[in-house]
């Protein structure tokens, strides 16, 4: 399991310790983590962009630049864990989406022009918690449409609402949150 932690406040973020719990009723065969906050990830510039697109050109996905983008198209199952930001995830998310959805490697198109994805996950799990509604989640929105064109069909939403209505009642939704998933619900 590819594990992409976008848990900005760290130990302190609630998201971070809902799927955590989730893992332990859960335990996976083996998982890899990506803290995004330390891989000092930038939003592709105009070099960068022309760099990959002449490395995608020749073929060249075996440059390092498609690290982040191999290891997510090889993943068996992926779990992303972002707070609910600004109605979607924080932008470091979106940087981390920009380098793996790569035409050619990740996608690509067939002759009559139809989109194919190229990735292996058999699902995709979303873990967000928001300070209020949930409302429409874009965030998984988003998420559930890009892992879609990148082949991955079932994306499975653990979201949870209304941590900062009541900021004593934030700790109760989230025990109560993880007792659902000690229960297996
Ligand atoms: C920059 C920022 C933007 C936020 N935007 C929203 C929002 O649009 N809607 C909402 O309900 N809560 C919003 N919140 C509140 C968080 O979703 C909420 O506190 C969440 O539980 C934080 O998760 P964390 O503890 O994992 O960081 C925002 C918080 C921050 C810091």
């Amino acid at each position: 399991m590819l594990i992409i932690d976008c848990c900005i406040r760290g130990e302190a973020s609630a998201t971070r310790r809902y799927y955590q719990a989730w893992l332990r009723a859960h335990p996976p065969e083996g998982a890899q983590v990506l803290e995004l906050d330390k891989l000092g990830l930038r939003p592709l510039d105009r070099a960068e962009l022309e760099a990959r697109d002449a490395l995608s050109a020749a073929g060249r996905f075996d440059h390092p630049m498609f690290d982040l983008a191999r290891q997510f198209r090889d993943a068996e199952e992926i779990l992303i864990a972002a707070p609910y930001w600004d109605l979607a995830f924080p932008a470091l998310l979106k940087v981390y989406l920009e380098r793996v959805s790569v035409s050619g490697l990740t996608f690509g198109y067939t002759p009559d022009g139809r989109c194919v994805g190229h990735c292996g996950a058999r699902r995709l799990l979303y873990f967000s918690t928001c300070g209020g509604p949930k409302g429409d989640n874009l965030g998984f929105a988003y998420v559930k449409a890009l892992a879609g064109m990148l082949g991955i069909g079932t994306c499975v939403p653990y979201v949870l609402e209304g941590l900062d209505m009541d900021p004593a009642r934030r700790e109760a939704i989230l025990a109560e949150a993880v007792a659902r998933l000690g229960r297996g619900e």
